[in-house]
């Protein structure tokens, strides 16, 4: 299979490659596009063959349902069996936009979709290349992220060639995302509601609007899934990774990170830090003395601002990428604080770490 890339404008894209792309959708094909978050490996919902050739390409597990794709109110209202009040008040504040609602599927949508679930989760995202594909298929969209089973999502065209070349029909490519972390995925059929993925949609702003939200479920917002089963090994660089956690300084951080490419680098090994723009200068002041004898220097990498958490969420899954490629054989991560955006951030890294956490405390506080 050869797959065809069409550039496309991300603000407005031209009817030829969106009705090119709408037309593989509609016969069965698989279509990779942009959303606000990551990249979506899309097929018609409707068709199970077709939802089977996603799961073939990203080698994903048949139990790991996916999140289908609407462009209008109507699209949402085929695929679940009734809208509760909650759902209406979400979809009013954040629709189109990075907020992924579990409820019951309807008795229509196939079972492929939905990993045999009885519920199915729905978006509308706000990406006018992903709202004009889907309004110009005239079905529903399927679609996961756009990377091998695994790997980090693709926040650019050329992470989904990386993965994906050759094994889907067509990528639209119309540069980076914006967000950079995948949607809030919130289970509407409890209650409370329960936060099954922490994303794009704050906790805070899920709160705002319905009061009491639990944090839980199998992709627990930031803490060890409970039963962590083999698909839950997302997000994974090729090295090992540490992530640093604390409530300290800038400086006090960095020292702590640069301890451990220390300690790693005596063992051997070729260490890479993810850092941040406020780190960065002390990271390059300690270079200068960098004592483990032959061994090579950190590779730094600045993910972003610490003081924009959402430039972090931006650059997270590109600059674990370009780690990969890069060959380090550890990385140690800045944490960032759990607020807002940072939660979602949070929440990848320890993935990315397989729950390999080093808590430093600010002097004098506890522990
Ligand atoms: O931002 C996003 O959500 C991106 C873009 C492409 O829309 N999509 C994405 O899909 O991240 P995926 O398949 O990589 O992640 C979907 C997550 C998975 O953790 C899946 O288990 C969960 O949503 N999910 C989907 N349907 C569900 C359901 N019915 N019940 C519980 N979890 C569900
Ligand atoms: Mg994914």
């Amino acid at each position: 299979m050869k797959t065809e890339v069409l550039p496309v404008d991300p603000l407005a894209p031209a009817a030829e490659p969106i009705r090119r792309a709408a037309e593989v959708l509609q016969r069965g094909g698989t279509v990779a596009f942009p959303t606000e978050t990551v990249y979506g490996l899309g097929a018609n919902a409707w068709d199970a063959a077709a939802v089977r050739r996603i799961f073939a390409a990203k080698g994903r597990p048949p139990d790991n349902p996916l999140i289908v794709h609407v462009a209008q109110r109507r699209g949402m209202e085929e695929v679940v069996r009734a809208v509760p009040p909650e759902a209406e008040e979400l979809m009013r504040s954040f629709w189109p936009g990075p907020l992924t609602l579990v409820l019951p599927r309807h008795p229509a949508v196939p079972d492929v979709v939905t990993g045999g679930l009885e519920t199915v989760g729905v978006r509308m995202p706000a990406h006018p290349v992903a709202l004009a594909l889907i309004e110009a298929a005239g079905v529903p969209v399927a679609a996961p992220s756009a990377n091998r089973s695994g790997r980090p999502s693709p926040t650019e065209a050329g992470h989904v060639l990386e993965d994906l070349d050759g094994r889907i029909d067509l990528l639209l490519d119309a540069g980076p995302t914006g967000v950079g972390v995948e949607s809030t995925v919130l289970d509407l059929t409890c209650r409370p509601p329960v936060l099954l993925r922490p994303g794009g949609v704050t906790l805070e702003e899920l709160r705002s609007v319905l009061g009491e939200v639990a944090v839980g479920g199998s992709e627990g917002a930031a803490e060890r899934p409970r039963s962590p089963g083999m698909k839950y090994t997302h997000y994974a660089p090729r090295a090992p990774m540490v992530v640093v956690e604390g409530a300290v300084s800038s400086s006090a951080l960095a020292r702590a990170v640069w301890a451990l490419a220390e300690e790693e680098a005596g063992a051997g090994r070729r260490v890479g830090i993810l850092a941040t723009a406020e780190t960065a200068p002390f990271y390059q002041q300690m270079a200068s003395s960098w004592p483990p004898a032959g061994a090579p220097p950190p590779l730094v990498l600045v993910v972003g601002e610490r003081s924009r958490p959402a430039s972090v969420a931006a650059g997270l899954f590109a600059t674990l990428r370009r780690f990969d490629a890069s060959g380090v054989d550890f990385i140690v991560a800045e944490g960032v604080p759990e607020e807002g955006i940072g939660l979602a951030i949070m929440n990848r890294l320890r993935k990315a770490a397989g729950y390999r956490i080093r808590r430093i405390s600010p002097p004098g506080g506890p522990g």
